[in-house]
């Protein structure tokens, strides 16, 4: 059986999680809107759904709002934060290091005439409270940085960024938490931000629902037009069976959150420590504020995509920096932001853990990964191919 060293991808569904959801997939199949048994069952389901999850991030059930997935909790936030923010001001600013459901997102939006700070980030991939601040003018009217990276799993210190835009009137903060959502407690005061986007298939929840976080008071154009589900801010009839996996995953994701956390942080400390025992590589993030299971390496004078195929046909696995450029031959803009020279970042390679990952599993990794990395050196994998035995370098 191939061990799974790429939750920061997506993570398996959970058993619980679908026993959940099933009968909202067959008996209790009825339309939230529909004033009938059926409809009334499907709205009683989602209503609860909103509660819990509300429940969870210190939220009321109103200011949570069922999406396809953290793309376009993300979209919603931003483009609709944007529109509606139109009158005020046309500055947003963000972070070099977001996800591209954020960051490409705002380079459409900066085609109706905003304008888009970038941030730029320290070698660990954080941000500079103190250049945000310098960065919030009168004219803006949003900040939109991550919690933690979903390639090298470093955390912002979100605290102190909120603290920042909470001192600017009129200004909202938009918090990526897709990635740090099963790691880290998302609660919605202590947090001090006004929209904060998750998805659920990053916490054993299905793909293909996320939740936004909308801070009531907070006023957005919705982003889709047709029925007033949703009040009003996401139209289309609702993924039920969805929202009541996610609110179930989260809910549980939240009660072993202290466990699930210790153990993944001792599991990938060990896996850390064997794989840099190997000459040529280093950690990439912040070596304390980072995700639990998340270890992001480089392995110098290695090619990432043809580490991870050797990976995969030795059992394991992972992905080349974030799983949603593979294919891609574009070096990670995370890694260049945290100033990684392009010959570096191309040996980057990402071993997520998650919950189900288990002790024999990392003691396997901690076998064959540093061999793999060994033997695919660029050097070693020339002279190996090297017919006349002259061990050319190429
Ligand atoms: C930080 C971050 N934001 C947003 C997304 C997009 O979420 P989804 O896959 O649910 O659309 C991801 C997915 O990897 C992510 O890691």
């Amino acid at each position: 059986m191939a061990i799974y060293l790429d939750h920061a991808a997506t993570t398996p569904l959970r058993r619980e999680v679908l026993d959940a959801m099933l009968p909202y997939l067959t008996d209790a199949f009825g339309n939230p809107s529909s004033a009938h048994s059926f409809g009334r069952a499907a709205r009683a389901a989602l209503d609860e759904a909103h509660e819990r999850v509300a429940t969870r991030l210190n939220a009321q059930g109103r200011e949570i709002v069922f999406t396809s997935g953290g793309t376009e909790a993300n979209n919603l936030a931003l483009k609709g934060a944007a529109w509606a923010g139109k009158a005020h001001g046309h500055r947003i600013v963000t972070s070099a290091v977001e996800h591209h459901a954020v960051g490409h997102t705002l380079r459409y939006v900066e085609k109706f005439g905003f304008e888009i700070v970038e941030l730029p980030v320290d070698r660990y991939g954080r941000v500079d409270p103190e250049q945000l601040e310098a960065a919030i003018t009168d004219r803006t009217i949003l900040v939109s940085i991550m919690l933690a990276n979903n390639e090298v799993g470093t955390i912002q210190p979100i605290a102190e960024i909120a603290a920042v835009v909470r001192s600017r009137k009129g200004v909202l903060l938009h918090v990526d938490a897709v990635q740090a959502a099963p790691y880290v407690d998302l609660d919605v005061e202590a947090l001090g931000a006004d929209m904060v986007s998750l998805g659920a298939h990053k916490f054993e929840g299905p793909k293909g629902v996320g939740a936004l976080y909308i801070r009531h008071g907070t006023h957005i154009l919705a982003q889709q037009q047709g029925g007033t589900q949703e009040r009003h801010r996401r139209a289309g009839t609702e993924n039920v069976a969805g929202a009541v996996g996610l609110a179930a995953a989260y809910e549980l994701a939240c009660a072993e959150r202290p466990e699930t956390v210790a153990r993944l942080r001792r599991q990938r400390d060990k896996l850390a420590k064997t794989i840099l025992a190997t000459p040529g590589t280093e950690v990439t993030g912040h070596p304390k504020q980072r995700l639990p299971g998340l270890l992001s390496i480089i392995a110098r004078d290695t090619d990432g995509t043809s580490v991870a195929m050797s990976l995969d046909l030795e059992g394991i696995a992972c992905s080349v920096g974030s799983a949603c450029t593979t294919g891609s031959t574009e070096v990670s803009h995370v890694l260049t932001a945290m100033g990684y020279p392009d010959e570096e970042a191309r040996g980057a390679l990402r071993l997520s853990l998650g919950r189900t990952t288990t002790d024999a599993e990392i003691a396997t990794a901690c076998e064959v990964v540093p061999r793999v990395l060994g033997s695919m050196r660029l050097g070693s994998f020339a002279v190996a191919a090297d017919p006349l035995g002259q061990g050319v370098p190429v």
